[in-house]
């Protein structure tokens, strides 16, 4: 049976376009299709909305990027022609080092998704409205360091998980202070998890049980 021109026309056309187009980083679409929606909660948030492809990712703000070689992006504001490079975003070598919003007025939930994040190092989210509990997929994250959730109103207890976080003495600080967390203080479950790097660990002002409040 031959093939009619028009279809192997069509056939050609659509792989032009699909190689041409390179898909968005891993990253880049976990920010965008769960991240974003979940941490800015019912209304849009002015900070995320630079969370957009038709902004140049050095615009995206609260975020540092580094590429899968090692090498860090740099944004330095207007001039530099990062600042202003839209096919950033679509890098598939660019993965998220850090995400810092303190202070941005989130007022939605922590998405479990931020532990498919790779190279996700550290997470700086205190004085927002951030509701709801800690997930536990936050301590099979591959690479997070610093955990700074401070002044939210996240409640319910803090999984055992994070302890998974000192293998290989990644841990260097988790900060939880003021917040309605409850339940008990989870103690290490790995019996050889030795915590080397732990620097700062922050469970005050809070509603657990068994601790004194001031
Ligand atoms: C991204 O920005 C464009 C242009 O400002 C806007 O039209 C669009 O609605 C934005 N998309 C999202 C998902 O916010
Ligand atoms: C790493 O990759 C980025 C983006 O592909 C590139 O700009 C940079 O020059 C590379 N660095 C090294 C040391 O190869
Ligand atoms: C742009 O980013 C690359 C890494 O991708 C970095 O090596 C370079 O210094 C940056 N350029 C400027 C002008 O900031
Ligand atoms: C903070 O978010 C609330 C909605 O949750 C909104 O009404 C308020 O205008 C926002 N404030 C700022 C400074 O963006
Ligand atoms: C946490 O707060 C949410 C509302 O933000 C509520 O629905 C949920 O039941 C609370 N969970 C616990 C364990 O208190
Ligand atoms: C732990 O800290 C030591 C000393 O500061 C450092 O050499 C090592 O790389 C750290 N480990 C990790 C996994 O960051
Ligand atoms: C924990 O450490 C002890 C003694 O150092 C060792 O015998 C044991 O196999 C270790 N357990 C695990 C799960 O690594």
């Amino acid at each position: 049976m031959a093939v009619p021109p028009w279809l192997l026309l069509t056939f050609t056309f659509f792989l032009t376009i699909t190689t041409t187009h390179s898909t968005p980083s891993d990253d880049v679409v976990l920010l965008l299709t769960k991240i974003k929606p979940s941490l800015q909660g019912p209304t849009q948030n002015r900070i995320l909305s630079s969370w957009n492809t038709s902004v140049p990712l050095c615009q995206w703000q609260g975020l540092k990027s580094v590429f899968t070689n090692g090498t860090q992006l740099i944004c330095t504001p207007s001039s530099s022609p990062n600042w202003s490079d839209l096919s950033l975003s679509k890098n598939p070598a660019l993965h998220l080092l850090s995400l810092q919003l303190p202070s941005a007025n989130l007022s939605g939930n922590l998405p479990p998704e931020l532990r498919d994040l790779s190279n996700l190092q550290s997470l700086y989210l205190s004085f927002n409205s951030i509701m709801g509990s800690i997930p536990l997929e936050l301590g099979y994250s591959s690479s997070l360091q610093d955990i700074h959730f401070s002044y939210n109103l996240l409640n319910g207890s803090v999984p055992v998980s994070v302890w998974n976080l000192c293998d290989n003495n990644k841990l260097v600080s988790f900060r939880v202070h003021g917040n309605l967390l409850s339940g008990s203080i989870p103690k290490p479950g790995l019996p050889n998890a030795s915590c080397a790097n732990l620097t700062v660990l922050d469970f005050g002002r809070n509603l657990f049980t068994g601790v004194k409040r001031v």
